[in-house]
């Protein structure tokens, strides 16, 4: 009886399988994302996933604007034909030669931009010229540059016929202001910058484009032990900040406020302004952690859904988050944490509930569909054995933490309370995965074997790392020189 009932139904539940299958992919489903919020994309990785995947990650989650920091090809063009706004970047060490030649900036121009644009797929919004490029760390190096630069980048989009749509800006950090006395009111842009910022501003003005601002309420915190921590958040605050006839409940409002005097008393008080960067990091050091990292940004989404701004700005505002993707080669001058802003790990998982409409639901984003593993791998140091020469431990360490990332070991950080032989295993495995799990990158004289059981403790997360994108290029380029070596052995030997 039961079976006879099996066999009359199943068909039935096979069509019906069959038919919830077959639903279009569309993004429909796909959240409506708090208006003006975007997203920085970073590839500093050792293995970063293919743009592709990333692309149709971000239309998953409904993310319709992102930044990014140059103008690499596979990553502009992965773009096209979707409907994300990109913004694009110029490293740095390219402003020099776009500030000495403006021909050098329609060659920028043609290779970087119009190639992508002739098909009119690629919606690119705006050009970042240079990033961070007033830093105190780079000793004024780029202070004389920026700006002939961000001319003639927009001298050569106008010749291209693209000078309206396309704006051009340049991503400062928040210390090119700062307040003698902490209160927005006496903000001031910096001395040693201020002829450069002043004739920049001028040209945003008369542009219409905006001032482009890294705002980093995290590193109020790392800078100062003092600071009050429920200002760097949203959630209010026993003792908020007056200041004139506004009232400040968290650092990102008096520090937007602080810009927005500086712009005021240099004489251009309603430049746009739009967030370059804003973000918490998850790991590297005991403020950056997942719960805290949430804490931040479902307090900013709330903060922006309700498009109430800051006291001297309210209204809407677009605001690009800090950062999709951890990267594990950044360099970690400023601090471990550098390679732990990703909203989403190495692989393109998630890492903490973030509700990007902005609703403080306990969600997590959507992760990214088809990354490749490498294999159910890892590499940990050898149970103790006395042929072990231990003596080797200490150089073997340095070596895999030089190379590889050890930036979870530190004080306060997810792998911090690890035995001494949990975190030499954690850095000989670290090593293992940067090196694609090369047999020979788990020796270290000896005292490492490879396991195939996760050695992942509580927090202390053990990663195997992807097929990376580059490396999948890198493997079909030595197909495609083997394959022209082996036609050339073939001609000459004819
Ligand atoms: C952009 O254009 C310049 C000048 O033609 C070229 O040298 C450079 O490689 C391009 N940059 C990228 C990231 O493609
Ligand atoms: C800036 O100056 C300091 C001290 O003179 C030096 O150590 C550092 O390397 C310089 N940085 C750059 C980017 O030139
Ligand atoms: C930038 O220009 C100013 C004024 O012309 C000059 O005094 C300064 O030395 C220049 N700085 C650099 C790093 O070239
Ligand atoms: C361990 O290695 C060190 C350095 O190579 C060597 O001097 C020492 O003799 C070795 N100890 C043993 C027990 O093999
Ligand atoms: C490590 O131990 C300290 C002290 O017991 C504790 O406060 C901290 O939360 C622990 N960290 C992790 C990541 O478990
Ligand atoms: C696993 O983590 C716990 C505390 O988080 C620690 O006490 C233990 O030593 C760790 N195990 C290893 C092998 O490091």
């Amino acid at each position: 009886m039961a079976l006879a009932k099996f066999l009359l139904t199943w068909p039935f539940s096979l069509i019906l399988l069959f038919m919830i299958h077959c639903q279009p992919h569309h993004v429909e489903g796909a959240p409506e994302t708090v208006p003006g919020i975007g997203v920085n994309w970073g590839v500093l990785a050792t293995h970063p996933i293919s743009p592709p995947i990333i692309v149709n990650m971000l239309k998953d989650n409904g993310i319709k604007k992102v930044k990014i920091f140059d103008t690499d090809s596979w990553i502009v063009g992965a773009f096209s034909g979707s409907d994300i706004e990109l913004m694009v970047g110029i490293p740095n060490d390219q402003l020099r030669k776009l500030a000495r030649d403006v021909n050098n900036a329609h060659d920028w121009v043609k290779n970087n931009v119009t190639k992508h644009l002739y098909k009119g797929a690629v919606n690119i919004r705006y050009v970042s010229v240079g990033n961070e490029p007033f830093l105190k760390s780079y000793n004024g190096s780029f202070v004389n540059i920026t700006f002939p630069a961000m001319q003639n980048v927009q001298n050569a989009l106008d010749k291209a016929g693209f000078g309206d749509r396309i704006k051009v800006t340049t991503a400062l950090n928040a210390d090119v202001y700062q307040s003698a006395t902490d209160k927005p009111s006496d903000g001031e842009f910096r001395p040693d910058v201020y002829d450069a910022v002043k004739q920049i501003v001028e040209f945003l003005d008369e542009h219409n484009s905006p001032f482009l601002v890294n705002i980093y309420p995290f590193l109020s915190l790392y800078q100062n032990d003092g600071f009050p921590q429920d200002f760097a958040f949203f959630d209010g605050v026993e003792n908020p900040v007056f200041d004139k006839n506004a009232e400040y409940h968290n650092v990102f409002d008096a520090n937007l406020d602080t810009l927005v005097w500086a712009l005021t008393k240099i004489g251009h008080p309603n430049v746009d302004i739009v967030i370059g960067e804003i973000g918490w990091p998850t790991d590297g050091n005991k403020h950056g952690t997942p719960s805290n990292a949430k804490r931040f940004y479902q307090g900013f989404l709330k903060k922006m859904a309700t498009r109430n701004g800051t006291p001297l700005r309210p209204g809407l505002m677009d605001a690009y988050l800090f950062s999709l993707l951890d990267e594990d080669d950044k360099s970690i001058a400023p601090g471990n944490f550098e390679r732990h802003w990703g909203i989403f790990r190495y692989d393109g998982k998630p890492k903490f509930e973030v509700d990007f409409s902005g609703n403080g639901e306990n969600k997590m984003p959507v992760e990214a569909k088809g990354v490749v593993y490498q294999e159910n791998k890892w590499c940990v140091l050898k149970p103790f054995d006395k042929s072990l020469n231990m003596s080797y431990l200490p150089g073997s360490l340095s070596y895999a933490c030089a190379l590889g990332d050890c930036t979870s070991l530190g004080a306060g950080s997810s792998c911090a309370n690890q035995s001494q032989d949990g975190s030499a295993s954690y850095a000989f495995n670290s090593y293992f995965q940067i090196s694609d799990q090369s047999v020979e990158a788990c020796d270290f004289k000896g005292l490492a074997t490879i396991v195939t059981d996760d050695p992942t403790n509580g927090t202390c997360f053990f990663p195997i790392q992807i097929v990376s994108s580059g490396n999948m290029l890198r493997a079909l380029l030595l197909k495609l020189g083997l394959f022209t070596g082996f036609s050339l052995i073939f001609l000459i030997f004819m």
